[in-house]
């Protein structure tokens, strides 16, 4: 598997030339507006200072001077302090911006394996695509997607055993008629013991359950499939289903670290505590190993406070801490007025480089390094982050982009790159 060890001697070479002391704590410093920055984007000509930011010019724009890149020289994975993952979501099989057969797919491949270690699947490892009949699994694009992270070294954060989003629950599953929890075993047996089997030691981790939360329910649990079949929580308990799938895949795998994933269970109160119920609750069984904090965040929401206490809670119950499926848009729609389109210029680039710095700096700051699951961005170019269609879909908002990852469309890296291996190198944020 990739290890940054190699890496140390570069690392040497970087630290020695952005001398900018240690990283701050920044734990407590409320996030940057979006229209302030503390710095500015600096155009230059080089690209072997690790704390400047290279843009074909000082006033560009994604409009007018196409994208606001940097030429990194650093591997990111390799910056890491403490060698955790640092994984993508792809697409694969025949989606669209697959690694496989997109048009730029070579060089989306270069850019993935040179910067991180993990692999998520953003789609094809969900329960339907692997599991859609209930005598019929379909390993094929999971297995090409798993075989490439094997042979670049990498490993893989499986997504997700279990998920209630319809279009994701193989039909079987509604309406069964049998034995819910001996059907729902076999499913998280069988998807978790072919990976084990045929690439020992790539799937390192799982997403067990995906979002069981949902706090518009009586007891705060959503009303999904899983939830309906099995007996529902009880007396402070949580549903069974969880259980279920969390001792079936330890069962599997007893070497795989199990996740409970969920979102807005940082400074939402009632999702967090739902979230921490679960955790606790499958922590006395002793079949969870740690908790993924989604992360689809603003440029100032949620406070970095917030995130700081979120990530302690988990790691005062010895479980380990996850960021998932980080992406920072650079807008926050919701809400009553809805902010304009912005432009996507260097003062917005470098706030968000500043984001991303203050998150990843957040994270190693609060969790210990052997309770550091990984940090995962939720896509690997701007153009084809979920986001765009999620605000068109949810708030009418019909933006042009919102900028949320770290690369732009043209697979250059963005100030927001530099911003995480500042972190993760202890720079501090800029
Ligand atoms: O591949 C088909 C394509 O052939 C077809 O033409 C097109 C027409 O709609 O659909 C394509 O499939 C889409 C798929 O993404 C691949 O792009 C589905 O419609 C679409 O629903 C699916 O959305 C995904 C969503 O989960 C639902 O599975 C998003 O890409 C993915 O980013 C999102 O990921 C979730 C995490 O699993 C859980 N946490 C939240 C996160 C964001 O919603």
């Amino acid at each position: 598997m990739k290890t940054n060890l190699h890496h140390i001697t570069l690392l040497g070479v970087v630290a020695a030339l952005t001398a900018c002391g240690g990283g701050s704590g920044g734990g407590d410093t409320p996030p940057p507006a979006s229209s302030s920055s503390s710095s500015s984007v600096v155009s230059s000509s080089s690209s072997s200072s690790s704390s400047s930011v290279e843009s074909s010019s000082s006033s560009s724009s994604v409009s007018s001077e196409g994208p606001i890149a940097i030429e990194p020289d650093f591997d990111l994975y390799a910056t890491t302090p403490t060698d955790f993952p640092v994984g993508v979501a792809v697409s694969a099989a025949n989606e669209n911006y697959s690694i496989f057969n997109h048009s730029d797919a070579s060089a989306r491949q270069d850019v993935i394996t040179r910067h991180f270690s993990q692999l998520t699947a953003g789609n094809i490892m969900k329960m339907s695509y692997l599991h859609p009949q209930e005598d019929t699994f379909t390993f094929g694009d999971a297995d090409q997607l798993v075989g490439f992270a094997e042979t670049n070294g990498m490993t893989v954060h499986g997504h997700a055993l279990v998920w209630h989003s319809s279009y994701q629950v193989p039909g079987f599953m509604n309406n069964y008629d049998g034995d819910f929890a001996a059907m729902l075993t076999d499913h998280v047996t069988n998807v978790v013991q072919h990976f084990e089997t045929e690439y020992p030691g790539v799937v390192t981790s799982w997403d067990v359950v995906n979002e069981a939360v949902d706090q518009g329910a009586g007891d705060g649990f959503r009303r999904s499939v899983f939830y309906n079949e099995l007996p529902p929580a009880t007396d402070g308990d949580i549903p069974e289903y969880l259980k279920v799938a969390f001792q079936a895949a330890r069962d599997a795998a007893p070497d795989v670290d199990l996740y409970y994933n969920d979102y807005d269970n940082t400074a939402n109160e009632t999702r967090l505590n739902k979230t921490l119920q679960i955790a606790e609750a499958l922590n006395e069984e002793g079949t969870i190993d740690g908790v993924g904090f989604q992360m689809h965040i603003y440029m100032g929401y949620p406070s970095l406070s917030h995130f700081e206490n979120a990530f302690q809670q988990v790691v005062d119950m010895g479980l380990k801490v996850k960021l998932t499926e980080i992406d920072v848009s650079v807008v926050n729609p919701y809400g009553s007025n809805p902010p304009a389109q912005p432009e996507y210029d260097e003062q917005l680039a470098n706030d968000q480089k500043q984001r991303f710095c203050q998150v990843a700096e957040v994270y190693l700051d609060t969790v210990p390094a052997e309770q550091r699951g990984g940090f995962t961005v939720w896509g690997l170019t701007d153009d084809e982050s979920w986001l765009m269609n999620q605000f068109a879909n949810s708030t009418g908002a019909d933006y042009d982009d919102v900028w949320p990852l770290l690369f732009n469309a043209d697979l250059s890296a963005k100030p927001a790159l530099q911003g995480v291996a500042d972190a993760f190198t202890g720079q501090g944020c800029n």
